[in-house]
């Protein structure tokens, strides 16, 4: 097949607000909801909050707009893109590709999860309130029967359900599916913030997210807010590049990567203003962040609520949201380049990624208890200290976050910056002068010299420190 072919029967988004919905839809996701609320608290409030806006802007927003150019430009699946910027660069695509891959084994287990809670809040509330522990614990294999439900039933329903959507394809699937769930979710947001403002006591974790504290800024916030704002963004990953590759020229990118950076940290902000607040004003109850976190501690908060059923389940009904098209952005990068590249059909991509994900997602779970269930499942990770043995859940986390996601991050910044160039970049985002780029020689400078630093620092840190990035 020739490569005009190649390109002239891919998908495109139908309209600006789709593509933008569906953008944010990718970095809107677990991370964005479940880890900023605390992280901000370990980072002492206001000060974090304040860090993190900064990392958005000189980082975040920078690396954005460098996938979204690379994408664009090859109207390609990520590792042709980089490939056909420069011959032999084809890896850093790759790279993207096998991290969607890796996040996605514990995505589709927690999102199944996610939706397991979900009937619970409908059907058996009272069940989940008497002892939100043991329900967590019965659901992943804590107890120590095999986790059914958590390692197969549920993570199946979320992984047809990526499966559908993707199915519709770019703008039938993707693109309809986040128009629609992607406000929504917002409106859900609003109504939580209200619900948790109302409770007696709030206010204090609202004193306590506002307050701007210095003292509590240090290297470690710093990098926290680092690793954070890559992940939340969902960058390093070829997402951004493969979604980038379906817009037309007619877009205006920067004005894009404004919209969709602005969307993911209200809504990591919103999701503060929730948890914090509900966790103050719930005695006894410590604050945290992430999975375990999210099924134990809130549902505790939420017995304790008045109407907190009704909090809850609207709590997770946003969980799925943003984990549904996250999801689906993740699989798409997988799909466009096994279409494009291995020549099989898109629903031949689609059910096969799905299957593997599938299996191999099902260690994540069976592994997360697995000491308890009588399963333990352990691999070697390390850091400066040697291997030490993890579990296969905790495996996964680290492979993607102190590994894969800032490699590729490092090298698709590294790409732009100093193989593409920013010349070229920028003659891509200003299109003949039509969208003139005012900050161009900035966003030049930040991407050849402060974002590889950075990202740099959150891969040495991370690998060799093992300091925990999330
Ligand atoms: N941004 C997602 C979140 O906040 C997680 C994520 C990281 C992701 N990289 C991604 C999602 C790539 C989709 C694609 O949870």
């Amino acid at each position: 097949m020739g490569k005009e072919e190649k390109t002239a029967n891919r998908g495109q988004w139908a309209s600006t607000q789709g593509f933008i919905w569906a953008a944010a839809g990718s970095a809107v996701g677990l991370g964005t909801i479940w880890k900023f609320p605390g992280k901000a608290y370990e980072g002492g409030g206001g000060a974090y909050c304040l860090v993190y806006i900064l990392v958005i802007l000189l980082l975040g927003a920078i690396a954005m707009l460098g996938e979204f150019a690379v994408g664009r430009h090859s109207q390609r699946n990520c590792v042709a893109a980089f490939h056909q910027l420069k011959k032999g660069w084809g890896w850093v695509g790759l790279l993207g590709v096998l991290s969607s891959l890796i996040v996605m084994f514990y995505y589709i287990e927690v999102g199944g999860w996610v939706i397991r809670y979900i009937l619970a809040y409908i059907m058996e509330p009272s069940r989940v309130f008497a002892d939100p522990n043991a329900y967590f614990a019965d659901l992943v294999g804590g107890d120590g029967a095999f986790p059914w439900d958590g390692a197969v039933l549920y993570p199946l329903i979320f992984t047809v359900a990526t499966a559908l959507i993707l199915s519709g394809g770019i703008s039938g699937g993707i693109e309809k599916f986040n128009k629609l769930v992607m406000p929504l979710l917002l409106v859900v947001m609003a109504v939580l913030v209200f619900a948790t403002l109302a409770l007696p006591g709030a206010m204090d974790g609202i004193r306590f997210l506002i307050k701007v504290d210095w003292s509590t800024i240090n290297f470690g916030t710093i990098l926290s807010a680092l690793g954070q704002c890559f992940f939340s963004l969902s960058l390093g990953m070829s997402v951004m590049v493969t979604y980038g590759s379906y817009l037309s020229r007619q877009e205006n990118l920067v004005q894009n990567v404004w919209v969709i950076c602005l969307i993911d940290t209200v809504v990591a902000f919103l999701s503060g203003f929730i948890i914090i607040p509900a966790v103050f004003a719930t005695p006894n109850t410590a604050m945290g962040g992430g999975g375990s976190f999210t099924f134990t501690a809130l549902s505790g908060v939420f017995s304790l609520m008045p109407g907190g059923i009704y909090v809850g389940l609207l709590f997770y009904l946003l969980l799925l949201f943003a984990a549904l098209t996250s999801s689906v952005s993740l699989v798409e990068a997988i799909v466009s380049y096994l279409t494009e590249e291995w020549g099989l059909g898109r629903r031949t991509a689609i059910w096969s990624m799905s299957t593997l994900i599938f299996f191999v997602g099902m260690a994540y779970t069976v592994s997360y208890s697995g000491e308890n269930a009588g399963t333990p499942l352990y691999l070697l990770w390390f850091d400066r200290r040697g291997f030490y043995p993890v579990t296969a859940a905790a495996f996964i986390e680290l492979l993607a976050d102190r590994l894969m996601i800032p490699l590729a991050a490092l090298a698709s910044c590294l790409f732009v910056g100093w193989v593409w160039g920013t010349d070229q970049a920028r003659l891509e985002i200003e299109q003949n002068g039509h969208f003139p780029f005012r900050w161009g020689k900035l966003w030049a400078f930040l991407i050849r010299y402060l974002a590889p630093t950075a990202i740099g620092m959150i891969l040495l840190c991370g690998l060799w420190f093992g300091f925990s990035l999330s």
